[in-house]
């Protein structure tokens, strides 16, 4: 079906019956977009009960998608290991696409849906297989460890995958004394600093966290008096001029311990709005850059995938099983950290 849909428009019973979550979101969208955004979320809860379906949303999905409609929410490790364990039928992954085909390499049984497919990464972009063979000709003998923001071929030329959240872990479980990491040069760098393992980096980079800079950094501590948290995909002078650097669930967690007045969060825009709900006495600066990538994720093309079944993502059996053993590499590293 492609004929555009249009949801019932906003009543009063629609906004008494949504009035936590509009209480929850009011600090979040501006109060003109809500009456907007309620039909179309309404629509979605209804389709995705009646397909059995589990929304998984990432920490850079905009609010009304975070809050209003996700069943699962989190960075792209928390991510990967809900769709490892999921029981539904139908997954709809509310992210970009490096981040649905690890979902439906990790359910191979399940139907893995994205509302748009061209929501891609230049991190995942940067780099090929070819390349990946290349690199291990050059260092012969070193593991490969990749980043999950990477295509399922180049998982498929890895020894484990990794994501911010346990780069070093991953690193150090490969036991040898040089790992060709790639793609990400700084987050690379990051981990580098942290380690007696020498890596081999390759230049990739998040478009969205190169683009901040020191003197950005430097104005919202001297101009707010905030504290500075940035993601490792930064440049490693803005690292160096934050208080902590850490993963999209690591900002939580120092979040959590520190609870600063006021924090400017070094990353993507939605991440602060994501957070603030959890937070509501920390105060947060925003020198924040849109994925344009995240953000061509929309309620309507979630309504449209969830009724249409659209955007089914499929891997190759034979890509699909390498890159399987390469992120259960990364998740068996995860399950040793919690023991
Ligand atoms: P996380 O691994 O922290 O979820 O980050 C993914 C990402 O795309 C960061 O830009
Ligand atoms: Fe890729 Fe950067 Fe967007 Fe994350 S923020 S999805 S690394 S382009």
């Amino acid at each position: 079906m492609t004929e555009s849909f249009h949801p019932p428009s906003w009543s009063p019973d629609l906004e008494s019956r949504y009035a936590e979550l509009g209480e929850r979101l009011a600090p979040l969208v501006p109060c003109l977009e809500w009456p907007l955004h309620l039909p179309w979320i309404d629509a979605i809860q209804q389709l995705k009960r009646e397909r059995g379906a589990v929304i998984m949303a990432h920490s850079y999905q905009s609010p009304e998608i975070f809050h209003g409609v996700a069943d699962v929410t989190g960075d792209s490790l928390a991510l990967a290991q809900a769709a490892a364990t999921c029981d539904a039928e139908l997954i709809v992954l509310c992210g970009v696409h490096f981040m649905a085909e690890t979902a439906k390499i990790l359910a191979p049984d399940r139907t893995v849906l994205i509302p748009d497919p061209e929501a891609g990464c230049s991190l995942a972009s940067s780099i090929t297989a070819d390349d990946v063979r290349a690199l291990r000709r050059q260092h012969p003998g070193a593991p490969v460890v990749s980043y999950v923001n990477t295509t399922a071929e180049v998982k498929a030329e890895s020894d484990a995958c990794c994501t911010s959240a346990n780069a070093v872990q991953v690193v150090e479980a490969m036991e040898a004394e040089k790992v060709i990491f790639l793609p990400d040069r700084f987050l690379g760098a990051h981990v580098a600093a942290q380690t007696d393992v020498e890596l081999v980096l390759w230049d990739g980079r998040c478009e969205v966290h190169e683009q901040f800079t020191v003197q950005q950094a430097r104005h919202a501590r001297e101009r707010f008096d905030a504290l500075l948290v940035a993601h490792p995909e930064c440049p490693p002078d803005v690292q160096a001029e934050a208080d902590f650097v850490g993963s999209t669930s690591a900002m939580g967690r120092w979040l959590q311990q520190r609870r600063p007045d006021r924090v400017a969060l070094i990353t993507e825009c939605s991440m602060a709005d994501n957070l603030r709900s959890q937070f509501p006495d920390i105060e947060f600066i925003k020198p924040c850059n849109l994925c344009p990538h995240m953000k061509r994720i929309t309620l309507p093309n979630i309504h449209a995938c969830l009724r249409d079944l659209g955007h089914e993502v499929h891997v190759p059996p034979d890509v699909a099983w390498r890159a399987r053993s390469a992120l259960e590499r990364m998740l068996q590293v995860g399950r040793q950290e919690r023991v």
